[in-house]
């Protein structure tokens, strides 16, 4: 039995869509009904058999942070995806953050310990590993560095690393992988999901930072090929291609043949919008989705080298425009 945390988010749903169609038995946790939704709208795009395989999920109620909940779902487990995180640039979630991402993932490591789990793969990130100063690509050697990746987010993700390998130190075989910014189906209100969203919508703004992006297919396939390989103790950094967001934006923009963003959100503007949002979002009560942090972010140029995974696991990545076009495809289909 596969266990899988985080099954309602983007990865985990295309993950759990993935284990079925290959015949695995898959228990995963969810916190509500309402949230199954979003696995099973992934599952609708398979077609006639999503109904049959989003049955063979053997559901169970349980919260990362709740010990209880969490121990019933480990009964003869063998294998843990752990991907549930509380992602967010709000810093009025820090505390959420290290509750959901640190304490959380040692719940997650400690029962997979006491169960005997025999190989456990955890979804951190990017931001979890420095910006480099002396080297022009980030790769896995890099550590972490509160300099560069002050932000809750990156600091909590870092904390939940440290408690996979003290897991290691006691005996869980592990991988970790550390994705790019990661796009996919299905979630066109969260995360990266938005990016399609706010294209759609027309927005005018771009910025002139640089990062790395992955699709979620290939995070998928990884995770899933570094689990059964024999490979563990390890961490991959997962980007295919490092990429301007104005580049990401046009493409997008193209592939639903939207109106290109022409504005340049420069440091200035950028810094003048996140003070404007952080009202918005005090004035309206709702999550902040502009912070500082993102203002920050989306003017830094960060490169980061995936050449390990490539090597290791014979793993080729698909290009970003294939990714961009695929998933502007099912955006189109989504939202007619
Ligand atoms: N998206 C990206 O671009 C990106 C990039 C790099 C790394 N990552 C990492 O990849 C992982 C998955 O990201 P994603 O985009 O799929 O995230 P997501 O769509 O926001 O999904 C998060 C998942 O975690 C679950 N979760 C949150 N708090 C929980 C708790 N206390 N107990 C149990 N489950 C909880 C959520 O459940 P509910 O449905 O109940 O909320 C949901 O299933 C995360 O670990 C993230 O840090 C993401």
């Amino acid at each position: 039995m596969i266990l899988v945390t985080g099954g309602t988010g983007m990865v985990g749903a295309h993950l759990l869509l993935r284990l079925t169609q290959s015949g695995h038995s898959v228990r995963a946790i969810y916190r509500s009904e309402k949230s199954l939704e979003k696995t099973r709208k992934v599952f609708s795009y398979v077609g006639k058999d999503a109904d049959l395989l989003f049955s063979k999920i053997d559901w169970v109620a349980a919260n990362i942070t709740d010990i209880p909940s969490l121990e019933s779902a480990f009964e003869g487990v063998e294998k843990v995806y752990h991907i549930a995180a509380l992602v967010s640039f709000d810093e009025r979630l820090a505390k959420q953050m290290r509750s959901v991402n640190i304490d959380g993932t040692a719940n997650v490591v400690n029962l997979s310990i006491a169960h005997g789990v025999s190989k456990f793969c955890f979804v951190s990130s990017i931001a979890s590993i420095a910006k480099s100063v002396e080297k022009s690509f980030i790769d896995e050697e890099d550590d972490f560095n509160l300099m560069t990746n002050n932000y809750s987010y990156a600091i909590t993700k870092y904390g939940a690393e440290m408690e996979v390998w003290r897991g290691a130190q006691e005996g869980l075989k592990v991988l970790i992988v550390n994705p790019g910014v990661i796009l996919g189906t299905g979630f066109w209100k969260e995360n990266s999901g938005l990016l399609f969203s706010m294209i759609d919508k027309g927005t005018p703004f771009y910025t002139e930072g640089v990062t790395g992006f992955v699709g979620v297919n290939d995070v998928v396939s990884v995770m899933v090929k570094g689990m059964e390989s024999d490979i563990s103790n390890e961490r991959f950094i997962l980007v295919s291609e490092n990429i301007g967001f104005k580049e990401v934006f046009h493409q997008i923009a193209d592939a639903l043949q939207k109106k290109k963003p022409r504005v340049k959100l420069n440091v200035i503007l950028a810094e003048i919008g996140w003070r404007l949002s952080l009202v918005k979002s005090i004035i309206t009560g709702k999550t902040n989705s502009f912070t500082r942090h993102a203002a920050k972010s989306a003017n830094n140029k960060s490169y980061y080298n995936s050449e390990k995974v490539q090597k290791m696991l014979s793993f080729e990545f698909q290009s970003i425009a294939k990714v961009i076009e695929e998933t502007a495809d099912q955006y189109k289909k989504d939202t007619i």
